[in-house]
């Protein structure tokens, strides 16, 4: 799929997502919006939801624009202030889909956040809005979706995740958290594949490029610095992740369940580029001789 100024299209067949009915949190801005204009092209019905009213009002404004350019009839697309971590707004982003729209099919999990620090220098406080944000959120909104909806009509729910396959230096708060999604994917997989509910996480690497999360963490270079360790040598496009979400929504991805998709070109494979050890001689080999005052002789190494 590729999303630009001008212009919306996809792999996928037209109205793939005809009569069908989504929620995509934090769909106003970067990955979200992607997926956002992606359902609407293909027929999808839409709410997007996150904390900033004036940025999902113009965002809106201007998905519909584009979309209702395209020929392909208008988008049906509405939006609502929603703070994932707020347990009764959650309640209210999923009744208030239900009644505008009649339904609920599909539930993409994509807001989210975080700010990089050394674990050493993480607050309480700034755990506590990282993993209520990130796993906390995704949580109350699967839970809401899955008891005021797809408990008895059954539905789709695809979670953003990141690449936190190696741990997450620099991002130890964010990588407990989707580390715990990807893990709560595979449970809600299981306890609720009995009421036809497919969940499944898509994991960007740290290389999709969007203009909000350069703001986000306040360093513009950021993606320049990930470059080198990408085996694509190219950044990921917000329309590449958008067509695995799309992916996993669809009929195509009727039997898969529980699972986690990386889209990183590979880079989770490849060496981690968020932190450098340097030399050192504190690691403690392992010993097994003690002498009297019961201290331990390491064996001497041979470089
Ligand atoms: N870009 C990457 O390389 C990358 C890699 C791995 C994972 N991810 C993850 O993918 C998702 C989208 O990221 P992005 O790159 O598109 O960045 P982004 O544009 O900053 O998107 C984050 C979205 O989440 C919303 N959000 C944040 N906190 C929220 C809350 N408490 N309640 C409701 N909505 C909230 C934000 O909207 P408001 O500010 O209006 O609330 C925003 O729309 C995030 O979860 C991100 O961590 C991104």
């Amino acid at each position: 799929m590729a999303a630009c100024r001008s212009k919306v299209s996809s792999v996928f067949r037209p109205n793939l997502f005809k009569d069908k009915v989504a929620i995509v949190t934090g769909g106003g801005t970067g990955i979200g919006k992607a997926i956002a204009l992606e359902l609407l092209y293909l027929g999808c019905k839409v709410m997007i939801a996150s904390r900033k009213m004036d940025r999902l009002q113009k965002a809106a404004k201007e998905m519909k624009t584009l979309i209702d350019s395209q020929g392909r009839g208008s988008a049906s697309l509405k939006h609502v202030e929603c703070n994932i971590r707020k347990e009764e707004q959650v309640q209210h982003l999923i009744s208030h889909t239900i009644s505008e729209f009649g339904q609920l099919d599909f539930l993409v999990n994509n807001g989210g956040g975080q700010f990089p620090s050394p674990a050493e220098g993480i607050s309480l406080k700034g755990w506590n809005a990282v993993i209520e944000t990130n796993l906390t959120g995704t949580f109350l909104c699967c839970r809401e979706a899955y008891t005021q909806w797809m408990k008895d009509h059954g539905g789709v729910i695809v979670n953003i995740i990141a690449d936190m396959w190696r741990g997450f230096p620099l991002m130890s708060h964010t990588g407990a958290a989707r580390s715990a999604v990807d893990n709560l994917t595979k449970s809600l997989a299981i306890e609720w594949a009995e009421d036809g509910v497919r969940v499944n996480a898509v994991a960007p690497g740290s290389s999709i490029y969007s203009e909000t999360a350069a703001d986000n963490y306040g360093d513009t270079d950021i993606f320049k610095r990930v470059l080198p360790n990408i085996p694509a040598k190219r950044l990921g496009l917000t329309e590449e992740v958008s067509g695995a979400v799309c992916f996993l929504l669809s009929p195509a991805a009727s039997y898969i369940s529980g699972e986690t998709v990386k889209v990183d070109a590979g880079g989770s494979l490849y060496p981690s580029w968020t932190w450098n050890i340097d030399d050192h001689k504190k690691s403690v080999p392992y010993s097994w001789e003690t002498d009297d005052n019961g201290s331990h002789t390491p064996p001497k190494s041979k470089l």
